[in-house]
């Protein structure tokens, strides 16, 4: 069996950073299960059931990637898929405190258990689902930095990004 990366996520919505490091993971392991954690964030604006259609839309075509969503601990979670490692994405300096705090953390509560870190592309670099939503929500347009699915979404949830409006 070929090495598995769990990349979770709260993904809501999916942007074009995060398929960026799902693109870089995938160079490095055979499988990538993108895995929304069903108790991560507290206000969401698209449901668990929303964000993985859009991922699933997303990722229809890459091979090798899998889509899944899970409960309680990543920890048990890696270990339940039988997974080699967990894959974050960093962005920039901001990301790292977290990012470390984390990656200690589940490493305390499983110490087999890997996190691995890819850099987005410097393109992505300034992009995050909650500055995605921000500026959707006041009609910025941010076509180009989300998959076409998820830019559609938002126009359903938020008028204003309609061309017409
Ligand atoms: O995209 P996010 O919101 O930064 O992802 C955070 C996430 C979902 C990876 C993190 O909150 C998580 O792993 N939640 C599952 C619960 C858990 O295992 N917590 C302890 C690890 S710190």
């Amino acid at each position: 069996m070929g090495k598995i990366a769990v990349y979770p996520g709260s993904f809501d919505p999916v942007t074009n950073g995060h398929c960026d490091v799902v693109r870089r993971g995938l160079r490095l392991f055979d499988k990538v299960i993108v895995a929304i954690a069903r108790n991560g964030t507290k206000d969401p604006l698209f449901t668990v059931e929303e964000r993985l259609e859009m991922l699933r839309s997303t990722f229809k075509d890459v091979p090798n990637v899998e889509v899944d969503s899970f409960d309680g601990l990543l920890v048990g979670y890696v270990v339940k898929r039988q997974a080699d490692a967990i894959l974050r994405g960093l962005r920039a300096v901001s990301d790292f405190e977290y990012e470390f705090q984390m990656a200690l953390m589940n490493r305390k509560l499983n110490k087999h258990i890997q996190t691995v870190f890819l850099m987005t592309g410097l393109r992505w670099i300034f992009i995050s689902s909650s500055i995605i939503k921000e500026a959707a929500q006041f009609g910025g347009d941010i076509r180009g930095m989300v998959p076409e699915i998820v830019f559609e979404k938002l126009r359903d949830k938020f008028p204003s990004l309609r061309p017409e409006a």
